[in-house]
């Protein structure tokens, strides 16, 4: 594993940071079909990976015969093992894993910003919690706008760039509604992390020096940087501030945080910085319960997150694309690539056009969930030639890192999947003096200046206009898989801005489509096309040169990057138990923690 993946992977969802073009030449190889499995325990089928590829096939997952949590920090994988253990079921364990994650991998993980929990229960009910940031009520649609109408920094960097934190209001509401266990029970382990502090790991070391102490000055540099120097791996890392915080929202609850003197701290901290975050912004915050998208996919069900996050709708649009017109090309061949590429590129030209926060714009989430939505996309997909996204039927559109993901299984078989995020690495770069957390810039997800890219790239519309108290739209994709038996297969997510769409679904169509074990489906080369930049970004090595040649000659626009995506998963193993398997291109640690 090459020394600068875990930067690339900070990069990978900025599209300036890819590089390269690929060859050029001929036709497209015909991919030969793949057969449909008929169930979860259908032998797994071995691929072929490109000789240049970074990973072998065959490697082995993490096993747990009863229960499994994977994340990007293992000592937040072993908070939620604890409560596990102590009788608390996956979303109590969820819970603990989110605080934990707060605490040690502080990048990402938080109570600063927000995210989305998807649970399916061992009785077949699901759920899902969206926790996203919300627009402050002083919001407006130009606010990040200069005088000639061009888009500043300040939706990225600084206290205009923060919404209304859900994190807090997310997980007690869950651990509320489908949890056992106190939230002074869940939160004990994260507390304990802050207030003795843990030892330091290569991931948080690598991240705290990528900071170069720069933004912390605020008052995290004492905390992260004492004495101007970045905690080293191996350091012992005490968070007394945080400690304290966390002490308060076990003692009291989210009201702690949202009326309490944390709340009062952040508007504190608003008021140093020019921020419009207010106590009636944050006493006005609620989570919400939203309906999970239920989808089939060649006889396994996808359940999904709903907006205001895309990811559900953008990969169940995806599937029925890909589902509209026989069996899947075999992985590893140009036609695969190229079919999977289209359908994310229409994929992503109807998402980034269509959705928005459903208490503000309608949101036509039937031109994502009907098959016929699917086939009608699929017939526009010429298996021989690339179409310019300019080309596709949709409206036209003048109207790091971090994220972090974590799955939990519990020995009832009840099944959690997270992701939660600050947005950028680190968030807006603003620490909440007094409070000892992070602010998200999640703001930047917002359209803040309709048809043109945001830090992701990303070209959206009128639907994702920042509005006062409206939710920003989001890529976040936690989700759940059953088998065609009903049971329950997969849980996945990533971190990666619009890749976590295409990561996490790819590790999906890997297990249905070609039929790999979970370790090779998280191995396996991944693609990425977002409608716009219009182009077909793949991993450098993961694309024979067969494939680079025939891609071009179809006339992809190829960009090459080192990584991406950073997903978090668990499978059913092949003879019961858990398979769970953290992101293999982030080998600084193993997050996957089963028993
Ligand atoms: O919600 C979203 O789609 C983004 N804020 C996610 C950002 C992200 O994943 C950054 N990196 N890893």
């Amino acid at each position: 594993m090459r020394a600068s993946t875990r930067t690339s992977l900070a990069l990978l969802a900025v599209p300036t940071a890819l590089v390269g073009v690929a060859a050029c030449g001929a036709r497209p190889s015909a991919g030969a079909a793949t057969p449909t499995p008929s169930t979860a325990t259908a032998e797994r089928a071995t691929p072929s990976f490109p000789s240049g590829w970074r990973f072998k096939t065959g490697e082995v997952a993490t096993e747990g015969a009863q229960a499994m949590v994977v994340s990007n920090s293992r000592q937040a994988s072993e908070a939620g093992v604890e409560i596990l253990r102590a009788g608390g079921n996956a979303v109590d364990a969820a819970v603990a894993v989110g605080f934990a994650l707060a605490v040690t991998w502080p990048e990402a993980g938080n109570i600063g910003g927000g995210g989305f929990m998807l649970m399916r229960m061992a009785n077949g009910q699901t759920a899902a919690v969206d926790y996203r940031e919300m627009g402050p009520g002083a919001a407006s649609r130009d606010m990040y706008l200069d005088g000639n109408g061009q888009r500043t920094n300040k939706s990225t960097l600084g206290h205009l760039a923060s919404g209304v934190p859900g994190a807090v209001a997310g997980m007690a509401q869950a651990l509320r509604e489908r949890g056992t266990m106190s939230l002074a029970q869940v939160m004990a382990p994260a507390i304990r992390l802050a207030r003795d502090g843990f030892v330091v790991d290569s991931a948080l070391a690598q991240s705290i020096a990528g900071t170069r102490c720069n933004f912390l000055k605020t008052g995290g540099e004492a905390v992260f940087c004492p004495g101007g120097t970045p905690m080293a791996a191996g350091a012992r890392l005490v968070q007394a501030d945080l400690g304290r915080t966390l002490q308060a929202i076990a003692d009291m609850g989210p009201d702690a945080f949202y009326r309490g003197w944390i709340a009062d701290s952040l508007v504190a901290e608003m008021a140093r910085g020019g921020g419009i975050i207010t106590k009636a912004d944050l006493a006005a915050y609620r989570a919400e319960g939203r309906t999970v998208i239920r989808s089939a996919y060649r006889g396994h069900t996808l359940l999904t997150m709903p907006p205001v996050s895309s990811g559900g709708a953008t990969i169940t649009l995806t599937a029925n694309i890909l589902a509209a017109d026989g069996a899947a090309p075999a992985f590893g061949t140009a036609a695969w690539t190229h079919l999977l590429g289209s359908a994310y590129q229409r994929a992503f030209a109807e998402r980034n056009v269509s959705l928005g926060d459903p208490a503000f714009v309608k949101v036509p989430l039937e031109k994502f969930t009907s098959p016929d939505a699917g086939a009608r996309w699929r017939r526009g997909i010429d298996m021989a030639r690339a179409t310019p996204t300019s080309a596709l039927e949709t409206r036209t559109m003048n109207d790091g890192d971090n994220t972090t993901h974590y799955s939990v299984v519990d020995a009832m078989g009840n099944a959690v999947s997270t992701t939660t995020t600050l947005n950028g690495s680190w968030g807006a770069k603003v620490w909440v003096r007094g409070a000892g957390f992070m602010l998200n810039n999640e703001m930047d997800d917002f359209a803040t200046a309709p048809g043109k890219p945001n830090m992701f790239g990303l070209v959206e519309g009128e639907q994702n206009a920042v509005q006062p108290r409206k939710r920003m739209l989001s890529s976040m994709s936690p989700s759940i898989v059953l088998d065609p038996a009903g049971r329950l297969l997969l849980v996945v997510g990533a971190a990666g801005g619009p890749t976590i769409i295409t990561g996490t679904s790819q590790v999906i169509f890997n297990v249905i489509d070609h039929r790999m074990s979970l370790a090779d489906a998280m191995r396996a080369p991944r693609i990425h096309h977002q409608a716009l930049p219009d182009s077909l970004t793949y991993e450098d090595g993961g694309l024979s040169a067969e494939q680079l040649s025939a891609l071009t000659g179809m006339g992809h626009r190829l960009r090459r990057t080192s990584a991406l995506v950073n997903v978090n998963a668990i499978m059913r193993g092949p003879r019961g138990g858990w398979q769970g398997v953290s992101e293999p291109r982030r080998p600084l640690t193993n997050g996957a923690v089963g028993y």
